[in-house]
């Protein structure tokens, strides 16, 4: 799969703009602020329907203006055209080759994207729910079931919240914290099995792609932490009914699951330097692009940003071989130097395409 072709409209920084794509590396280059990490984000936006950094559509539409939109044309077994535009009083919608489609969620895994951004490192330093988005990403991509779980698991879980909350502390009707454990159950349980064989499957690529990185005798791994890997879910709701009234929220399920990142059997976030750690959430989201293509059969787009910042250079030098190859395909890539990467890239001898902006 690759992009050909990307229009932009008020979208950010960019009034009116397009570019056309070579199949490998495609790198924009340019001094600070003059919105090469906004065109990767549009990219991101292609392809989740949402902005990798703002959480609110109005913030990516060009200030001062009232509507924005993204185009991309897409080669898979043919051509498609994925339009996807938003307003300051119009809801956001979706089109592929026309089409608008009736949930934006059915878009989710047609465009598949990677992308690798300094706040990669958030995985490590911020709270459990960006480890959790982490795994989520990658299992919905693939798995439109687990999607509407997901969405599904939140639903009953804001109703059973919302429940413990009216009581006020005090239990009077457990039947309808029952009903809502009956619904909760079976979804909680899939998503837990879900993320425990995707994580057991993508240990094994992490520490591959983490040991061609780093060469060194650095051992790496993480460990799935969920309340599911002692207990059934049904067990678990039951036994903390109490404790869920007095807290007034449910205290336990798939919910609060985390990841636990380790360097050395010791935790990362504490013993790990900058670079490793670094090497780490690279390598993280390199495994990530491996798991989406075996699973998919088809090569994602991968987009880097600022990418060899905090890595040394014979790590950066190989983080170049591995993409170059043929197990990525097509790369986007930011930099300050056009020159410099251009430079860094021709002994690959890969089609390259250098954008200045
Ligand atoms: N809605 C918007 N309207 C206009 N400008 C915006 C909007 N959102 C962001 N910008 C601006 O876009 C500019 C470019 O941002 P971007 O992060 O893409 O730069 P960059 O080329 O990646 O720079 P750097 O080299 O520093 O990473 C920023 O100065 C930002 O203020
Ligand atoms: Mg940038």
């Amino acid at each position: 799969m690759r992009v050909s072709e990307l229009k932009l409209y008020h979208f950010k920084n960019h009034s009116e703009n397009s570019w056309s794509f070579c199949d490998k590396i495609n790198a924009f280059a340019g001094l600070n602020g003059v919105g090469k990490t906004n065109i990767l984000d549009a990219l991101y936006y292609l392809s989740t329907t949402k902005s990798y950094f703002n959480h609110s559509d109005q913030q990516l539409i060009l200030f001062g203006e009232k509507e924005a939109s993204v185009f991309a044309k897409i080669q898979k077994d043919q051509e498609y055209e994925i339009l996807g535009s938003f307003g300051e009083t119009r809801k956001k919608t979706f089109k592929k080759n026309g089409k608008a489609y009736s949930r934006l969620v059915d878009h989710i895994g047609f465009l598949q994207a990677v992308f690798i951004t300094p706040y990669d490192v958030d995985l490590v330093f911020e709270g459990s729910e960006e480890r959790r988005k982490f795994i989520d990403f990658t299992i919905s991509q693939l798995n439109k079931e687990y999607l509407n779980d997901l969405l599904e698991y939140r639903k009953v879980l804001d109703q059973r919240n919302a429940f413990l909350k009216s009581l006020e502390g005090r239990l009077i009707d457990t039947l309808l914290l029952e009903s809502f454990n009956r619904t909760l159950i079976p979804v909680g349980t899939r998503i837990y099995e879900n993320r425990k064989k995707f994580l057991a499957d993508f240990l094994h690529i992490f520490q591959e792609i983490h040991d061609t990185l780093a060469q060194s005798e650095t051992n790496v791994s993480l460990k799935y932490e969920s309340g599911l890997n002692e207990s059934t879910f049904d067990l678990l709701l039951k036994e903390n009914s109490q404790r869920d009234v007095f807290a007034q929220r449910t205290t336990q399920g798939i919910h609060k699951d985390d990841l636990t990142f380790d360097i050395n059997a010791m935790p990362l976030k504490k013993f790990g330097s900058q670079g490793q750690i670094k090497t780490f959430v690279v390598a993280l989201k390199l495994a990530q692009y491996q798991y989406l293509k075996r699973q998919s059969n088809d090569l994602p787009i991968l987009l880097l940003d600022d990418i060899f910042e905090k890595i040394d250079a014979s790590r950066s030098q190989r983080l170049m071989e591995m993409v170059c190859s043929e197990d990525y395909g097509q790369i986007f890539i930011s930099d300050t130097h056009g020159q410099r990467i251009k430079e860094h890239f021709e002994p690959f001898e890969v089609a390259f395409k250098l954008f200045e902006l």
